[in-house]
């Protein structure tokens, strides 16, 4: 599934990773890590959200280096960038997400592990040497399973969780349906037991609880002493309701178009967010982030940090550990770039003025 016999340094930005690991994979095991749900219309609105942002930059600032360290939640992070969850890490490279895990902790960024891990939580903690990390939570018609799974984690060490709020099933991905994906023999969920993986889409309908509530904040809260951030906020209203429920921080997320097709491009969500929320707890976005601008647009926009999806898996198919550290930090000198050629000294510096955002093709 690699695509080892490609010469990794020609990988510049995101985009080769992408065109890379296309190239070496599966067809169907490329669909269902690139696809989206329905007609793909959100999966292709978070790209073009952020290519409609125009920046305003500032001259003769005297910013000099800029600085992108980031404290979220108590902890440093060496820039204002995590790993979102994704599921089954193994897909793209045997080692999965231990090998994410060492990218994770050689970058000093954070990885938020999905319930869908391919490898053990413990395994990820021996392997993240520092870097922090969090569990990201389905919440399954049987609550004990969701509880354990919670339970291991907070002994393992892993610091919050993140209650994905956007999915009682999975969404309608055609591209799955077309293929019949089946996960390949050999890959499958390394925390949870039992059977009926192996359509992803299937056991969501079959076992993640479709009547979940606010009343889960509060129940995760009860069962842990982590923090409990939501993830797949859209709106204001949602927002709020969050923080009322007890959350330590929100993602802005449409599941990088995988759930809900139509639903709004999360960098065209995030203002109305932010204004609400005014400081009340973090706020991170994912969804479409490509291009170190791509962060420095979304905190500007009053983002407290980003989360990467897709370009991680493809860092990992193409060259394991190595290819995701070489993602990451493709993606976090595009964002010192930026914020240099911007006169910005920290990103606390990058606000609403920076951005413009064009109309129509422009
Ligand atoms: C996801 N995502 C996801 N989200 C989640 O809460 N739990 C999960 O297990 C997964 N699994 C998963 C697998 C794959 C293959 C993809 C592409 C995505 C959604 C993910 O956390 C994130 O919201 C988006 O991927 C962000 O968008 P980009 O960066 O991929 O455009």
């Amino acid at each position: 599934m690699k695509g080892h016999a490609v010469a990794a340094p020609a990988a510049l930005t995101l985009a080769d990773y992408a065109d890379l690991a296309r190239r070496g994979m599966d067809a169907a095991v490329w669909d269902f890590l690139a696809g989206g749900a329905g007609e793909e219309r959100t999966l292709a609105a978070n790209l073009a959200a952020f290519g409609r942002v125009r920046l305003l930059p500032r001259v003769l600032t005297g910013a000099g280096r800029p600085v992108t360290m980031t404290r979220i939640l108590g902890r440093d992070w060496a820039a204002p960038v995590g790993i979102a969850p994704l599921a089954y890490h193994t897909m793209a490279d045997p080692e999965g997400e231990t090998a994410t895990a060492r990218a994770a902790g050689r970058a000093g960024l954070p990885l938020i592990v999905s319930t869908f891990a391919g490898r053990t939580l413990e395994d990820v903690a021996a392997a993240a040497a520092g870097a922090p990390l969090w569990l990201q939570v389905y919440c399954f018609r049987d609550r004990d399973v969701t509880r354990r799974l919670v339970e291991r984690a907070e002994r393992a060490g892993f610091e919050a969780l993140v209650l994905t709020a956007d999915a009682p099933h999975l969404g309608r991905r055609l591209r799955d349906l077309r293929n019949g994906f089946r996960l390949p023999a050999g890959i499958g969920p390394a925390n949870l037991e039992g059977a009926g993986f192996a359509s992803p889409r299937d056991h969501s309908l079959m076992e993640f609880d479709p009547g979940l509530d606010w009343s889960a904040v509060a129940w995760l809260r009860s069962v842990s002493s982590l923090p409990v951030l939501v993830k797949g906020v859209l709106t204001a209203a949602d927002a709020c309701r969050a923080v009322e429920a007890g959350a330590a921080g929100v993602v802005v997320s449409n599941h990088g178009g995988r759930q809900l097709d139509g639903a709004v491009a999360t960098l065209d969500a995030l203002p109305e967010i932010t204004a609400a929320l005014a400081g009340a707890c973090p706020v991170l976005l994912d969804g479409g982030v490509r291009r170190g601008v791509d962060v420095l647009a979304a905190l500007a926009l009053g983002a407290d940090a980003v989360l990467l999806g897709r370009p991680v898996l493809d860092g990992l198919a193409v060259d394991g550990a190595s290819g995701v550290a070489r993602v990451l930090d493709i993606l976090v000198g595009e964002l010192t770039d930026a914020m240099s050629l911007s006169g910005l000294g920290s990103v606390a510096d990058a606000t609403p003025g920076l951005v413009r955002l064009a109309t129509g093709t422009a």
